[in-house]
């Protein structure tokens, strides 16, 4: 049974337009979500961290495969849940996105080609690490997309930082789990020409062949991580 005093925010909000924004309302990432799908065979997307499911309903707007999205807060799980459910393509999760993530990458397979949006953050346990040591181990087939991310080089994107205990959004931080010989990438576009909330993202592959493609976006900007 949903709480009723999440199912009376759901319409207070969406009476008052205040159901968040897609992609952080920034027109530049939506244009690089959608060079992904246009550019490689994806299969399925998973997103950590629904939310209220603003960029959820972007991405099923754009694409008819599953999507898979995790949120650990019943609050939020229930929002977006009445918000999305008309997209009969998206599967709404409520638990910690690692472990939602784990049983996603297992029912997929290796083989399935996932876009990985990584936006699961705000408390003591950042998951990102272990969504990519998730994905390294479980997929040969993906792009990955993390929002909320140090951009090198443009200090105009926002990224977040949870201090020495948690962590930074930045390369550092996930620096020993990159392959130094394959490319990360950036946006292109520089922050003083995005839209909205202006957040930095950071974009890879484990895979050689994609991140390689993923260097043809004229969306991005490739970057040496060693
Ligand atoms: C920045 S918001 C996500 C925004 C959303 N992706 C969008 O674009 O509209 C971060 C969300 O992650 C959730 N979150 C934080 N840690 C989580 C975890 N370990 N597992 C799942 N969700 C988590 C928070 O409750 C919050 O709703």
């Amino acid at each position: 049974m949903p709480n009723l005093k999440h199912v009376a925010e759901y319409y207070a909000r969406r009476l008052t337009g205040k159901l968040g924004h897609h992609l952080n309302a920034q027109e530049g990432r939506q244009r690089i979500f959608r060079d992904v799908l246009a550019a490689f065979p994806v299969d399925y997307i998973f997103e950590g961290g629904t939310n209220l499911g603003g960029s959820t309903e972007y991405f099923a707007s754009h694409f008819e495969g599953e999507i898979h999205t995790a949120e650990l807060m019943q609050r939020f799980h229930t929002i977006a849940s009445m918000r999305l459910r008309r997209f009969r393509q998206v599967h709404r999760h409520r638990g910690n996105s690692t472990e939602v993530l784990s049983r996603v990458l297992d029912a997929q397979g290796r083989a399935a080609f996932g876009f990985h949006y990584l936006d699961a953050h705000w408390y003591d346990y950042l998951p990102i690490r272990d969504e990519l040591a998730l994905i390294r181990e479980k997929s040969d087939r993906h792009v990955i997309m993390i929002d909320d991310f140090r951009v090198e080089g443009d200090a105009g994107y926002g990224y977040d930082d949870y201090g020495p205990e948690t962590g930074v959004l930045e390369l550092g931080y996930i620096a020993d789990l990159l392959d130094p010989e394959l490319p990360v990438y950036f946006p292109a576009l520089p922050s003083a020409q995005e839209t909205g909330f202006r957040r930095g993202c950071l974009l890879l592959s484990f895979d050689a062949a994609i991140s390689r493609a993923l260097g043809e976006l004229a969306t991005l900007r490739a970057h040496r991580p060693g």
